[in-house]
């Protein structure tokens, strides 16, 4: 194979658990790079739904080895729990290695996200209310907890006599939150420790040893381009690297190792949470999109929220395919939009206010507010697609449809997907062999 980052090209939810399962076939290691439990992804293997917060999504094969990356953020307990109803499934835990730099989500990282967005009133992010801010927060300030000093005692003591009487003065008096007993974290937290320690290591190492030995690595993305710290739209934004540089970060490897980025988009869009989406529809099309009732509705994975449904934007589309590099596409849920009449396809922003065409994403997140779309409708096929495995088969309307995105986003779609298992998936070209996107910049003779 090679070594592959597979990154939500929209705000999350695209489907990229689906297809690492369905390249983690072919890897021999499958990395988690940022995020924590925010992330619900979704995998269907035939009667059997699986939905991973902190595990990636490629320990449903047996001898793949699969990796929480130093970018990640773990809430250990909540962890414990996810492998636990897996090994009562009949998956083996043996594969599993976390970074000793991953960072764990504390007790008071939950209680500060919450208390934070209970206090911005309306402007809240709508988080998943998992403290994954708060602890990257807290990584960045260098005052966090690392997967290593959560395995030595001393250090743990050290750290939670330092941090928790902090966040206690920031809870009680700001939040006027019942304060956390710095003793009582350590006892509970220590018990976690002796049930995690058997699965850290230093991931890095491993996977560059890896690399040299000719294994192939497929990476994981979790939420998406959109919601990535500094390319998303700040600040409804998680506070990761979800784009396809963070793979690199979040896991301790140069940008050289990785032959492959494979953006993944649903046909349409949806966003869970607050901040600015162009193209949702609130009516009738943003209902028949969300496909209530049905197994993959979109409803989150992770809270339960009704996600906010839309119409594809390839002003997002270009900008994800830039920030990330992408070599090709892989789009998802085209049998979501088989009973359309007509289906529209934002081409680029109308400025409200000068009225200025925009193809290009603005660079200033407040003017996101002053944009609405161009949309250019497309006639629905209004037939069923789940059936389909060859593009050739495609209804002409559908193959219209994809054709468009591909020449808009000038990134070729490799992969289609219609539905949420395996076999639901059409290869319209190798997505790791390929022939690779060529980007046309001046090369020094
Ligand atoms: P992720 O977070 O990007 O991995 O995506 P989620 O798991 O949160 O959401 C994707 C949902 O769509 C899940 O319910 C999947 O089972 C489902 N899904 C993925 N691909 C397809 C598809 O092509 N068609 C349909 N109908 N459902 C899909
Ligand atoms: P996957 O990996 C969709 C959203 C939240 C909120 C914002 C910040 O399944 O695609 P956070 O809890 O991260 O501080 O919330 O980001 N969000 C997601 N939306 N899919 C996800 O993950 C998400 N993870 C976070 O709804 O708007
Ligand atoms: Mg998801």
């Amino acid at each position: 194979m090679a070594n592959v980052v597979v990154v939500g090209a929209q705000f999350g939810d695209e489907g990229k658990a689906k297809v690492t399962d369905l390249l983690a076939k072919n890897a021999d290691i499958v990395v988690r790079y940022q995020g924590g439990n925010n992330a619900g992804h979704t995998v269907v293997v035939g009667e059997e739904t699986y939905k991973f917060h902190l595990i990636p999504s490629g320990i449903l094969y047996e001898g793949k080895t699969c990796v929480l990356g130093p970018g990640m953020v773990i809430d250990v307990k909540a962890l414990l729990a996810e492998v636990a109803a897996l090994k009562k499934r009949g998956l083996d835990d043996s594969r599993l290695k976390i970074s000793s730099s991953a960072h764990v989500t504390m007790p008071y990282h939950l209680a500060l996200d919450a208390a934070e967005e209970e206090s911005r009133g309306a402007s809240k992010i709508g988080t998943t209310k998992r403290g994954i801010g708060p602890t990257y927060a807290d990584k960045c300030a260098r005052s966090g907890i690392r997967m290593e000093d959560l395995l030595d005692k001393e250090v743990l003591k050290e750290k939670l006599e330092w941090i928790v009487p902090r966040k206690n003065v920031l809870l009680e008096r700001m939040y006027n939150h019942p304060p956390f007993d710095p003793n009582a974290i350590l006892q509970e937290y220590l018990g976690y420790a002796e049930e995690v320690r058997k699965y850290v290591c230093d991931t890095s190492d491993m996977i560059f040893t890896s690399i040299k030995n000719k294994k192939n690595i497929l990476f994981e993305g979790a939420q998406g381009t959109l919601l990535d710290l500094d390319h998303g739209s700040y600040p409804y934004v998680t506070s990761s690297s979800p784009s396809a540089g963070g793979a690199c970060t979040g896991t301790g490897l140069g940008p050289t190792t990785i032959d492959r980025v494979i953006g993944i988009s649903k046909a349409y869009m949806t966003r869970v949470g607050e901040g600015p989406f162009p193209t949702e529809q609130e009516g009738a099309a943003g209902d028949m999109l969300r496909q209530t009732g049905k197994p993959w509705a979109e409803v989150g994975v992770t809270t339960g929220r009704p996600r906010r449904c839309g119409w594809f934007d390839t002003v997002i589309g270009r900008y994800s395919v830039r920030i990330n590099g992408l070599d090709c596409l892989a789009i998802t849920k085209l049998d979501v939009l088989d009973e359309f009449d007509e289906i529209q396809i934002c081409v680029a922003y109308k400025d409200k206010v000068d009225g200025t065409i925009h193809k290009e994403l603005p660079s200033i997140g407040a003017m996101f507010k002053r944009m609405e779309p161009v949309y250019k409708t497309f006639k629905g096929w209004k037939t069923p697609t789940y059936k389909i495995t060859k593009f050739e088969d495609l209804p002409v309307e559908a193959k219209r449809y994809l054709d468009f995105i591909a020449e808009e986003l000038d990134c070729p779609v490799a992969i289609v997907s219609v539905g949420p298992t395996r076999d639901k998936t059409i290869i319209i070209e190798d997505p790791i062999h390929g022939p690779k996107r060529i980007l046309t910049h001046a090369v020094p003779q």
